[in-house]
């Protein structure tokens, strides 16, 4: 079992001897949404290669560094690609680099991903807000031996998503005049898109949106008492009877050409905590 306290320690250090600053928020941007990092002011960026303890980020529109400095006048460190369970990395891995947010001094992670549009009401380039999720990855990074150093035992999960902050969300999306549903959102382990049936199942069971992510890091959150914003773009629409065909290109696409909307969320959001 690795020492993940002295681990976490270490990266710490490591990032502050670059960025002697202690962030209020985590941010992971995922597929295609890499580029709001652009947004972020007297940048610092990391590449994970130069960190200890990161695995390499190996997917597509993920670049794989921390991006460190200003958002909407708040000190934030955001993640420039994300690492996935699909890319066989141990769940506890995956989920490791908000414990090092968190212990950097960030006390609110907002996550971001890419995600198939299961809801029929929901069209391609819409944003969803995550309002609960199914873990159907059926890995949970806090199986093992429990250090309290690193959080409680059990966990409680009745609201992993703040549920002020999706007000806020659904409110500056309403404002800027643009679509934004709140919803449920499955994590599948991937790397297939799913099959006409598997998409049929996961509707069934109560999800809005399905994708490869966010369902452990947020519960690493949730153990660690961060506030959560999750926000999912419907990159393609998982209709069952009518299914075309997916690629990583067309959902990277997708997401980037939607990620003005994502933006207008996150900073919205991020700015009423300055
Ligand atoms: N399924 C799983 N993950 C995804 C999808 C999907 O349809 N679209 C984007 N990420």
């Amino acid at each position: 079992m690795p020492d993940t306290f002295a681990q976490v320690a270490a990266v710490v250090a490591a990032i502050e001897d670059r960025w002697p600053v202690a962030p209020r928020v985590g941010m992971i941007l995922g597929s295609g949404l890499g580029g709001l990092a652009d947004r972020i002011e007297d940048a610092t960026t990391i590449d994970y290669s130069d960190l200890p303890h990161l695995p390499e980020s190996t997917a597509i529109g993920h670049a794989g560094r921390l991006v460190c400095g200003t958002l909407a006048g708040v000190p934030v460190v955001a993640m420039q690609g994300r690492f996935h369970m699909y890319e066989a990395h141990p769940v506890d891995r995956v989920a490791f680099p908000v414990r090092v947010m968190s212990a950097l001094g960030a006390s609110v992670l907002v996550v971001s991903n890419a995600a198939g549009g299961l809801n029929p009401q929901y069209q391609v380039g819409d944003i969803m807000v995550i309002d609960d999720h199914l873990n159907l990855m059926f890995r949970n990074p806090l199986v093992g031996k429990n250090d309290p150093r690193l959080g409680p035992r059990w966990p409680d999960m009745c609201a992993p998503y703040d549920p002020e902050f999706a007000d806020q969300a659904m409110s500056i999306a309403r404002r800027s005049d643009f679509v934004c549903h709140r919803g449920v959102y499955v994590g599948m382990l991937g790397p297939t898109y799913e099959t006409r049936a598997e998409y049929r199942m996961v509707r069934r069971l109560g999800g809005d949106v399905v994708g490869m992510s966010t369902v452990p890091e947020v519960i690493v959150a949730v153990q660690l008492g961060m506030r959560v914003l999750g926000l999912s773009t419907v990159t393609n629409a998982c209709s069952p009877d009518q299914l075309g065909e997916t690629s990583g290109e067309e959902v990277v696409a997708a997401a980037a050409s939607a990620a003005g909307k994502l933006m207008t969320i996150v900073e919205g959001v991020v700015g009423g905590m300055a």
